[in-house]
């Protein structure tokens, strides 16, 4: 089993990650790099042995990586994670992978192109709900599913107010592809593929966003399981309420967020498991991906999946925005 020297580019969310390496012990953070002086220094100052770089190529010309870790605003990410592939270094990309089809065509040709292993930050897959949610699927708990609903409501202007690319016209980003990706990711791990998608949106309760800061969408499966996701930016609530939710209904039982009932109709109470103490999802995900690179493994959500879930949430922005069902683009 090898050290992978990792380099870490954009330090808001990648110091998050930048946590799950270094208490990897087959990973060391060899090089950190972010335009914003602060950052770095504030970062570099905590790990004396990580060599800091204002400029991206610098870093991955000056530095003999295995491991980029890429967590810069989504408009980056196809050149950010394409350099580093391009010299022959593994990726683990943020969510959403990128925004537009013509840019999952051209993330999907460089990873082929490369070899090297890309694999997308989809965390939510590893929650105490989703993995409830997986395991009672897995042994048939629920009988067969007709509907699943997953809703994501929260208050951005005071966190795009201190990332303001979030929320700029320059580089638009809907709240379903933002923010929607981790509910249509869920819904897709759990019940499969996406057949068609309907969808309406307002832009009502955050004027300042450009474009809807509220859409929901409803996906036809492939399996015919309906599924429901949406997604709001100017949700007023108080502290701590508004997380993803997920409700799985099944001809033999359903769930509610941590809770399930399987029985007789109206008859009983929900079973609420104490989930054992989980360790940072996102902490998860780095071990997760050192393991796939020592293996030679294909991540769960590789540079494919991550392109369905992109095609998925795209064609529920294309829908909301014409008022027309859209099939997405099969990858
Ligand atoms: N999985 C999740 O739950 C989750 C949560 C938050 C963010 N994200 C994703 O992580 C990514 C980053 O989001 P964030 O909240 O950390 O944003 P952020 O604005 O807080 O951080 C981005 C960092 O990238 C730096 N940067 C920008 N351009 C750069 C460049 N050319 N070279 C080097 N550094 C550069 C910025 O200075 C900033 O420090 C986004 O794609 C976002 O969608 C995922």
């Amino acid at each position: 089993m090898s050290v992978y020297r990792v380099g870490i580019v954009g330090l808001g969310l990648g110091k998050q990650r930048a946590g799950g390496y270094l208490r990897n012990p087959d990973a060391r953070i060899v090089a950190a790099c972010d335009t914003d002086a602060d950052r770095l220094r504030a970062f570099v100052a905590e790990h004396d042995d990580v060599r800091p770089y204002a400029d991206y190529e610098e870093m991955l010309d000056a530095e003999d990586l295995d491991v980029v870790n890429v967590s810069t605003p989504d408009w980056m990410h196809l050149d950010h994670a394409t350099m580093a592939l391009r010299r022959g270094r593994h990726v683990l990309l943020e969510k959403p992978m990128v925004r537009s089809l013509g840019e999952v065509d051209a993330l999907i040709r460089a990873v082929e192109e490369s070899g090297r292993t890309l694999m997308v930050g989809q965390n939510y897959r590893r929650i105490p709900m989703s993995v409830l949610a997986k395991r009672l699927l897995a042994e048939d708990a629920l009988g067969d599913l007709f509907y699943a609903a997953s809703e994501t409501f929260q208050h951005k202007r005071r966190q795009f107010a201190r990332s303001p690319w979030y929320a700029s016209a320059e580089h638009p980003r809907a709240a379903l592809l933002g923010t929607g990706i981790h509910a249509v990711d869920l819904l897709r791990w759990l019940i499969g593929e996406v057949e068609e998608a309907s969808a309406y949106g307002n832009h009502i309760a955050y004027p300042e966003f450009p474009g809807d800061d509220f859409t929901m969408v409803q996906y036809r499966f492939a399996n015919g399981v309906i599924g429901r996701v949406g997604v709001g930016y100017g949700t007023v609530l108080p502290r701590g309420e508004g997380g993803m939710t997920l409700q799985l209904y099944g001809s033999k039982g359903s769930l509610s967020n941590e809770r399930y009932y399987i029985g007789e109709p109206g008859a009983g109470e929900w079973v609420h498991e104490e989930a054992p103490p989980m360790k940072n999802a996102f902490w998860q995900e780095v071990d997760y991906f050192i393991e796939c690179l020592d293996a030679g493994d294909t991540p769960a959500v590789d540079v494919r999946e991550g392109a369905r879930n992109v095609a998925a949430c795209l064609a529920g922005v294309e829908a909301a925005a014409t008022g027309r069902p859209v099939t997405p683009k099969r990858y």
